[in-house]
């Protein structure tokens, strides 16, 4: 493992381009190779997580190439043409990856084992296991449901009515991806609507979906199964939760202005940026456009005082992969800042209420945990840092703390900067093109 530190930057500006988005890429290449005919996906994340998706799906029989412009090809195989992979399935530390694909091979009648890294081995999967096995698939995991596990697909899948019990993309997503290949009508009923990706997508590429808004907040989506899906061409928008990265930290160096084109504004990903505006952030979005059915727009983050809020838990699925960055801008802030409903948190690459508390806690900032609430206490002034803070296998505890060391009085040191390369590959050559000082740095110095 090879550390990273930031130290105190001068001011970022530049004009740039976010990294694709994660999840729209794993659902671009998985949907992508279920349709007739070759997909061309622009714009894709050449993240660690993303990659493990394309190899699992070579793995699987579908042509997944890399074109020499950058566009990557996708020979789809058609609903339900999956072949058994001859070796384990390594999905490495991606829970999106692992999660939705267990959804697709589910219904699929065959074999297939499935195994991750020390993080993800430690992740939750039996909120997988649980509908798949409804629908007739097989789920042989170690104890607590994790992986290492087998999948053994279902030959006869029998669709079901499910209500997560939580709202989870990555749940709602694995169900309706085996529902594909499941005669009849799928339907998941999630208790507030989390990212609708995959959704989105199904509909580009010719799935007939039915969407029932409850008077309870609650979100209805029923798949009609073994569609024709035809290959179509994807352009995935700048990812939401990696520009937050460069974006707070424009907001928190003084005298910063950082532009940020091309990025997916889809408004239940995008909780982050009204999050920032009501705490009086200077954002402003700018050309709004749809692109692959998504709405996409260029965010510009200009430097500037925060006060602190209260975000409501029912905003936690619009931003859930946001808490680490949104508790560095806390820390900033004037003020308290209560978030609520983060019971999740405990379950991501890292437990991230736990990571986040010890990280600020080890830069002089206030914080504290109550409950599934995180409470950060801002005096307006920099936070002194001066930390080496555990990355705990996770890239957005990795760069939020990198970002905190852009601004705070002393630098910051993460232990481990290749988890960074999951999701966001380049982001200290990026930020340092913004004006930024990340530098190598040995864990021990
Ligand atoms: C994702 C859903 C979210 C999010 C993850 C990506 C997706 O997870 O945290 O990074 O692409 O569906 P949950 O479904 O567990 O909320």
């Amino acid at each position: 493992m090879s550390g990273l530190s930031s130290g105190s930057a001068q001011n970022l500006a530049g004009d740039i381009r976010a990294p694709g988005d994660k999840s729209i890429s794993h659902r671009a290449l998985m949907i992508g190779a279920m349709a007739v005919g070759e997909t061309t996906i622009t714009g894709l994340l050449e993240g660690e997580d993303v990659r493990r998706t394309a190899a699992a799906l070579a793995a699987m029989g579908v042509g997944v190439n890399r074109h020499d412009n950058g566009d990557w090809k996708v020979q789809g195989v058609g609903v339900g043409g999956l072949a058994e992979p001859a070796n384990v399935l390594d999905m490495g530390n991606s829970g999106t990856g692992a999660r939705l694909l267990m959804g697709l091979i589910a219904t699929h009648p065959f074999t297939s084992h499935m195994t991750g890294d020390e993080s993800l081995c430690r992740r939750p999967m039996g909120r997988i296991a649980e509908p798949i096995e409804r629908m007739g698939a097989q789920v042989i995991a170690r104890d607590g449901g994790r992986m290492p596990l087998a999948v053994l697909g279902a030959a006869d899948p029998v669709p079901i009515i499910y209500q997560p019990p939580v709202a989870s993309a990555q749940i709602k997503s694995a169900v309706l991806l085996a529902g594909l290949n499941t005669p009849g009508r799928t339907t998941v009923i999630e208790p507030r609507p989390s990212r609708d990706h995959t959704e989105l997508m199904l509909r580009h590429f010719g799935a007939e979906l039915e969407i029932d808004e409850g008077a309870d907040g609650s979100r209805g989506i029923t798949l009609t199964g073994q569609p024709e899906l035809s290959a179509r061409d994807v352009n995935v928008p700048g990812d939401p939760s990696s520009a937050a990265f460069p974006g707070v930290a424009a907001l928190l160096v003084p005298g910063s202005g950082v532009t940020i084109r091309g990025v997916g504004l889809n408004p239940l990903r995008a909780g982050l940026f009204g999050t920032l505006i009501a705490m009086g952030a200077d954002i402003t979005i700018a050309s709004q456009r749809n692109e692959a059915g998504e709405p996409v727009g260029d965010v510009t983050f200009r430097s500037g005082k925060l006060t602190g809020i209260d975000v409501p838990a029912e905003r936690a699925p619009s931003m859930i992969d946001e808490y680490p960055i949104l508790a560095v801008a806390a820390a900033f802030a004037t003020g308290t800042t209560r978030m609520y409903g983060l019971s999740e948190l405990r379950v991501k690459e890292s437990d991230r209420l736990a990571a986040i508390e010890r990280g600020l806690t080890s830069c002089g900032v206030t914080c504290a945990i109550e409950g599934d609430s995180l409470i950060v206490q801002g005096n307006g002034q920099k936070p002194r840092g001066g930390a080496l803070v555990s990355a705990a296998l996770d890239h957005r505890i990795a760069m939020s703390f990198l970002v905190l060391g852009l601004a705070a009085e002393r630098p910051v040191q993460i232990d481990d900067g290749e988890t960074i390369d999951t999701s966001f590959p380049g982001f200290a050559a990026l930020m340092n093109g913004l004006g930024g000082s990340i530098s190598e740095a040995d864990n021990y110095g």
